[in-house]
């Protein structure tokens, strides 16, 4: 079966909460956290791509109130083994599309190379940073990125 992407649904809860602490670690959301940003999901703002029933990947988006033009990407994540095959990719791709017409924002660890690339890529751009902001020390790189008019 080819993965698919769509919209994550309440059952998909308990596959994405796995797969975050796999790919953030010490940093993953709690379940009760992914419960807040499942409060609205009927906005669409969790996309997945599923590949046979398993949740390979997801992007959480921060859609703006009416008449506010920025979207945030609160996360994005692939799982390890599927790292590299364009999963990232067609994520973004879904999560932009979404956005036309709006700026979206993202701040990223600066020495993310993976997702700093992954951004670029989509035509992100560096716009300020934060010195010093994660634990450690390292860099919060603020990215924007805006439709071509
Ligand atoms: C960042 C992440 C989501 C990328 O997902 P992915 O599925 O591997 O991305 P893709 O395969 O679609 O790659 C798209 C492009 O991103 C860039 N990229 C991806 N991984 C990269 C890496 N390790 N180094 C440099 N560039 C990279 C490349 O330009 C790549 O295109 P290419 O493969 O044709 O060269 C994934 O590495 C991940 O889950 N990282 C851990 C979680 C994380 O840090 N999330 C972001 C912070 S919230």
């Amino acid at each position: 079966m080819r993965p698919v992407i769509r919209a994550a649904v309440a059952d998909d809860l308990p596959a994405l909460v796995a797969l975050d602490e796999v790919c953030f670690g010490p940093t993953a959301w709690s379940e009760v956290a992914w419960l807040d940003e499942f409060e609205r999901l009927s906005e669409d703002r969790v996309v997945l791509v599923a590949d046979d029933g398993v949740v390979v990947g997801y992007v959480v988006l921060l859609l703006p109130p009416v008449a506010l033009d920025v979207v945030e990407v609160l996360r994005i994540a692939v799982a390890p083994d599927r790292r590299r095959t364009g999963v990232g990719g067609q994520l973004m791709t879904v999560a932009l599309q979404r956005c036309a017409g709006r700026t979206v924002l993202l701040e990223v660890a600066a020495g993310n190379e993976s997702a700093i690339g992954l951004y670029a890529g989509f035509g992100f751009a560096e716009i300020s940073r934060r010195r010093g902001y994660y634990p450690g020390g390292e860099d919060a790189v603020i990215m924007r990125w805006r439709e071509e008019a």
